[in-house]
């Protein structure tokens, strides 16, 4: 049995029927993953992901992704990089050729080039309107409205192995050299083989602070179902960080065995679920 996990609707779906075509076609499950992912970052219509996403306050993308192996602890991640495509595939790069964790900025961006990666123009006209509009506006304070589409986050199981992986353009126009949780292990993504896996989506700033992955799976391993491990960070986080009342922040995990949870502090959270090619999409609410 292998399952998948993804999250929010629109990408999601893009995300986890690119990874359930290669794990038919005989990929790993880092392969899995990477290839859901690199669809979603190659799909200009998704705004938050790759291609096309929505840019920091000068106008520039900068994308950060993440992806960890469960066996042996194994992750490699970028943040920050400027015109390259698909950055999970860079990020894959970092874990298995460099002895490194993480690469940034623009040296990571070299180090893609370096590999064979094409520097490209990442910014369509749909995104560069947009970001005009916001810089237009009087305030300039308007973050986002939240569209049910954020940062793209994937766990896989097969056979007793795990992984977790995640892809996200950020918060939209942020400060240039922000970097959320996503590409932060622990906070963004963990897995491990002993216990299961776990991954966030919303406000990285939050969800950074409380160690969302790595505490939904110290909970697993304390214990308690997945969606009891997500239920308590997220009782945490809102006890504890007054601005996760106000943010969603999601953790989803999943353990040895498959069985998944998820949380949000807000709102409503969509997440796929593909066990063996079934996929359904299942909604949390906070
Ligand atoms: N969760 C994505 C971010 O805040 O960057």
């Amino acid at each position: 049995m292998t399952t998948i996990l993804s999250t929010w609707k629109e990408p999601g779906e893009v995300a986890i029927r690119a990874a359930w075509d290669k794990r038919q076609s005989d990929g790993g499950l880092i392969d899995t993953l990477e290839a859901g992912l690199a669809a979603a970052e190659l799909d200009p219509n998704l705004i938050m992901i790759g291609l096309g996403s929505l840019p920091n306050s000068e106008g520039d993308l900068e994308l950060d992704a993440s992806i960890m192996r469960g066996s042996d602890l194994m992750c490699g991640a970028v943040c920050a990089v400027r015109n390259i495509v698909p950055v999970i595939s860079v990020a894959r790069k970092v874990m298995e050729d460099t002895p490194h964790v993480m690469l940034a900025g623009d040296q990571a961006r070299r180090y893609a080039i370096e590999k064979g990666f094409e520097p490209r123009q990442t910014l369509t006209a749909q995104v560069i309107n947009r970001w005009e509009e916001w810089c237009e506006s009087p305030e300039r304070i308007k973050v986002y409205e939240h569209t049910h589409s954020d940062t793209v986050t994937m766990l896989g199981l097969t056979n007793g192995k795990m992984a977790a992986a995640s892809s996200t353009s950020g918060l939209p126009f942020k400060q240039p050299g922000r970097v959320g949780d996503s590409p932060i292990f622990g906070a963004g993504i963990y897995a491990d083989d002993e216990i299961g896996a776990a991954g966030a989506t919303g406000n990285g700033e939050e969800l950074w602070k409380a160690v969302a992955s790595f505490r939904a799976v110290e909970f697993m391993r304390q214990g308690l179902p997945p969606q009891q491990a997500c239920e308590a960070v997220v009782q945490q986080m809102l006890r504890r960080q007054a601005k996760a009342q106000e943010l969603p922040c999601v953790v989803f995990a999943m353990n040895r065995d498959g069985e998944v949870g998820a949380a949000t502090t807000k709102d409503t959270f969509d997440l796929w679920i593909c066990r063996d090619g079934d996929m359904q999409m299942q909604s949390f609410s906070a």
